[in-house]
């Protein structure tokens, strides 16, 4: 198995440690974590984050809660780790990469009802081997797919997080700027700050000033007017769900970066792996958007309420960009166009 600073299995693999995104960029902890619930309240916090990534944890999570059920007769044990799933699962709902990943430990089980559960265990962290295996490979492939659009001195516009932590190695909108670092290029990467978590500023900036990129963090708001001045050639963003007409959703904010980008006949590109893509959501509107604690907005991370305490907000934490809006989907499979509904359905 590939091994990963961020998500990794515990020396005697009866827990998770995983790189606490929420205290970054201003502390690198790690947490240990060995039950469901330490589990779960890891992917509702975002201590783990990314659609990728959640899935890559998905799996080592079942594999690892799995392993005190080797004794169970094999229903008892289907049932378990069934329940075990549907809890994971009911975490976060927006990025189909935690069911996705669910699914395929699930399917391990179902596919091998003929042996004890004591073997099917190995069979279960094969898969979840596999699942962030692929993932490195895909981000790889996505990363060298972004990069052959770029040349050297453009400007690429992103938001919130599409990069290493939020997947397995390079990252999916972040990988053609890491790699183009690598190979020595010259790319500009505008980073908006993504209210209200920060995703952007915490992580992206983050991320891309480790790995040597030279990035300039604005506020949401000014997307616009570096749109406006000619900074940006290209915005790239990562994504949660897209669905089978080329409808994506991703963090919130995403839907107004990319009608800026219309505009202003900025190409906009959404890079993300065929895992994130959901050919059993028709469009945008089959995706569900996850409703998040209005804290966030009022006074998380403030040292002082920014908003009188009663005021009412909406946080969602994620919107949909229209089909209409994107130039292409870059997947490890090659660069999709439109029409979407053809052109997607045809990877599978
Ligand atoms: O709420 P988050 O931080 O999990 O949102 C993450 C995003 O929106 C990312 O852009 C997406 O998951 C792709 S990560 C490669």
């Amino acid at each position: 198995m590939e091994s990963l600073g961020h998500i990794r299995l515990t020396p005697g693999e009866d827990g998770l440690v995983i790189l606490d995104q929420t205290q970054l960029p201003n502390r690198e902890v790690c947490l240990e974590l060995h039950t469901a619930e330490e589990m779960y309240r890891a992917i509702k916090r975002l201590e783990v984050r990314g659609a990728p990534a959640i899935g890559i944890f998905a799996g080592l999570a079942l594999y690892v809660l799995s392993r005190p059920l080797a004794s169970l007769p094999y229903p008892e044990f289907r049932e378990k780790l069934r329940s075990l799933s549907l809890y994971l699962n009911s975490s976060r709902p927006t990025a189909v990469n935690l069911s996705w990943a669910l699914r395929r430990i699930e399917n391990v089980a179902d596919g091998n009802s003929d042996k004890a559960p004591a073997e099917i265990i190995p069979l279960i962290r094969a898969e979840a081997e596999r699942i962030l295996d692929e993932d490195v490979a895909m981000c790889r492939a996505i990363s060298e797919y972004g990069l052959s659009l770029l040349k050297d001195g453009d400007g690429v516009l992103t938001h919130c997080n599409a990069g290493p932590i939020a997947t397995s190695r390079y990252g999916t909108g972040l990988g053609p700027l890491i790699l183009g670092a690598e190979r020595g290029m010259r790319l500009r990467a505008y980073a908006d700050e993504t209210r209200p978590l920060l995703q952007g500023a915490r992580l992206t900036a983050w991320e891309l000033q480790k790995a040597g990129v030279d990035v300039t963090l604005i506020c949401d708001n000014m997307a616009s007017a570096v749109m406006k001045e000619g900074r940006v050639q290209f915005c790239f963003v990562g994504c949660d769900r897209v669905a089978a007409n080329g409808d994506t959703a991703n963090k919130i904010g995403t839907s107004g970066v990319a009608i800026l980008a219309k505009h202003y006949g900025i190409p906009f590109y959404v890079l993300g792996p065929t895992s994130t893509v959901d050919l059993t959501a028709k469009t945008g509107a089959d995706i569900k958007i996850e409703l998040r604690d209005p804290e966030e907005i009022r006074s998380l991370w403030y040292s002082e309420p920014m908003a009188p305490a009663k005021v009412r907000c909406y946080n969602p934490a994620f919107d949909v960009t229209d089909h209409s809006l994107i130039t292409g989907i870059i997947t490890e499979k090659g660069i999709i166009k439109p029409p979407y509904v053809k052109n997607l359905a045809a990877l599978f």
